[in-house]
């Protein structure tokens, strides 16, 4: 009976090992990936996102300011995001 405590703690403590080593690669993954790639793996998660015609560079700029929040996106994706959206516009 003893035995159990120490099991839960040590498969705890590998979850949680899994889960700190799963995060830094995401993290490296995104720094690599382009802003017309995090747009298309972000944007459309809830929604069909307007094609980047559809707004100037300043409507832009508040979207994606807005939808930052919304997507949980860290500074350095949404700014390339909003590149690709001003580039593309
Ligand atoms: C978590 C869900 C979610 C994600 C992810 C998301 N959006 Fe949205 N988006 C919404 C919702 C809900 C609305 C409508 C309500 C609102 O404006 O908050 C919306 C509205 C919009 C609008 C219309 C706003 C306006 O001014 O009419 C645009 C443009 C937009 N999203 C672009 C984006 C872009 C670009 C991204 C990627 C960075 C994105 N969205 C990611 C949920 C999301």
């Amino acid at each position: 009976m003893k035995k159990i405590p120490i099991i839960v703690t040590l498969f705890i403590l590998v979850i949680t090992a899994i889960f700190i080593t799963s995060c830094a690669t995401t993290n490296e993954l995104a720094a690599a990936k382009s802003g017309a790639q995090l747009w298309g793996e972000n944007c459309l998660r809830c929604h069909n996102t307007p094609s980047p015609e559809t707004f100037s560079d300043t409507e832009w700029d508040v979207a994606v300011l807005h939808m930052r929040v919304r997507a949980n996106l860290t500074e350095d994706e949404a700014v390339k995001i909003a590149e690709f959206l001003k580039t593309a516009n």
